[in-house]
């Protein structure tokens, strides 16, 4: 990160010169992003954190964070505007969302594009990008406000846009196909279109989420995505029909031989899952050839603990119901598992996020 003057503390320096000093920032900036010219040289750009917080509408710590992460690290361009529609088809982009993404697309001259943003897209790719071939949960920014419009909206879909390229190479060096690629880079489209159905109430998880993608954290292999990390592979359902044992199985075969051949150096010696469909209540309601009652059956679970994490009743609503807010008197009942989500919390108990694993 280019060290910033002491006395400024809290200042970000965007192509800074003060005095004889160079700031790297603005050097770093790919065209397209930026405020679209060089200051003169011995002009001082700057901007500090609570004003760039306050313009962008969210709290400074989170725009700390980004100028701390991503520091002056390489950003990434984003593609040529006149291939983004057919890449936003290869991403599953549906054609409302990839309107939207289109109408607010970061054009040097773009007025919808604040300089704020514009930094905030820059570092926010730099941020991700830095951490390529991780696989932790990984923010790339502050939650927006996102109803001021499709740069605020899709600011993070333009940052993983820019990113397809950067992490398309890092597939092929680890001589993984291209359509394993597509495949799970277009978990973009289904999550826009998901969100879309929340009426916007889902992104800020997603935005994160999808990072992983974005870092070759995580791979969809037939019905199931597979995600690195420490001796156990992830496993995470997207929303793609019903989960038959068999799908799952060949999904979990497809792991077994997909990453001793892709990440040789990464030993797995076991599959987990942390969900609200390992929540063996769900037993109670669910019949026992259910896909999900069969799901559960493959896993040993964790003790039970008090959630730090996800708040599993909120969890259930997202998955079952796409809505976190309706109230329960307004959800619809027409599967199995509608209604017990239902009649368990209106009988005043909670659904419970479980964590657990198989051998490999
Ligand atoms: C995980 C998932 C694929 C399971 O679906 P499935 O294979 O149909 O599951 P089951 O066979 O166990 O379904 C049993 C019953 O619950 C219903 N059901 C299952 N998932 C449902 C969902 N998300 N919403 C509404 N009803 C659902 C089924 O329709 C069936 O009811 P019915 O017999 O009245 O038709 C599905 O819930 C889904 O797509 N969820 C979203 C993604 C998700 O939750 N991922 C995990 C994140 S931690």
């Amino acid at each position: 990160m280019a060290p910033l003057p002491p006395k400024l503390g809290r200042w970000i320096s965007r192509g800074v010169i003060l005095g004889e000093r160079t700031g790297s920032l603005w050097r770093d900036l790919p065209s397209g992003t930026g405020r679209g010219r060089r200051p003169p040289a011995g002009t001082v750009v700057r901007v500090d954190l609570d004003d760039t917080a306050a313009r962008l509408g969210v709290p400074v710590e989170d725009v700390d964070r980004v100028h701390r992460l991503a520091g002056d690290q390489p950003s990434a361009p984003l593609p040529a505007k006149a291939d983004a529609p057919a890449i936003l088809d290869r991403l599953g982009v549906r054609p409302s969302d990839a309107a939207e993404i289109m109408a607010g697309w970061p054009d040097l001259d773009s007025p919808l594009w604040t300089p704020e943003l514009r930094w905030l897209l820059d570092r926010s790719i730099a941020l991700v990008r830095a951490d390529l071939g991780g696989h932790d949960w990984l923010s790339p920014g502050p939650e927006l406000p996102r109803e001021r419009g499709p740069a605020w909206r899709h600011l993070y879909a333009y940052a993983y846009l820019a990113l397809v390229d950067v992490v398309t190479a890092y597939h092929r060096d680890h001589d993984i196909a291209d359509a394993v690629s597509w495949v799970t880079l277009a978990d973009l489209g289904r999550n826009l279109a998901i969100d879309r159905r929340m009426h916007r109430e889902g992104w800020p998880v997603m935005q994160s989420w999808l990072t992983l993608h974005a870092r070759g954290g995580v791979y969809e292999l037939g019905r199931l995505q597979h995600q690195r990390g420490g001796t156990a592979i992830g496993l995470h359902i997207p929303e793609s029909g019903p989960m038959t044992p068999e799908a799952v199985a060949a999904s979990l075969d497809e792991a077994r031989v997909f990453f001793p051949r892709h990440f040789p150096d990464e030993r797995y010696t076991a599959f987990s899952c942390g969900s609200w469909l390992l929540d063996p209540q769900l037993l109670e309601y669910l019949p026992e050839d259910s896909n999900i009652a069969r799901f559960q059956r493959r896993f040993e679970l964790e003790p039970y603990e008090e959630p730090e994490g996800p708040d599993a009743d909120i969890e259930v609503l997202r998955f079952v119901f796409r809505t976190l807010t309706t109230p329960l008197d307004q959800l619809p009942r027409r599967t199995v598992l509608q209604r017990a989500i239902v009649d368990h919390l209106k009988a005043g108990r909670h659904w419970h996020w479980r964590r657990g694993r198989f051998p490999i």
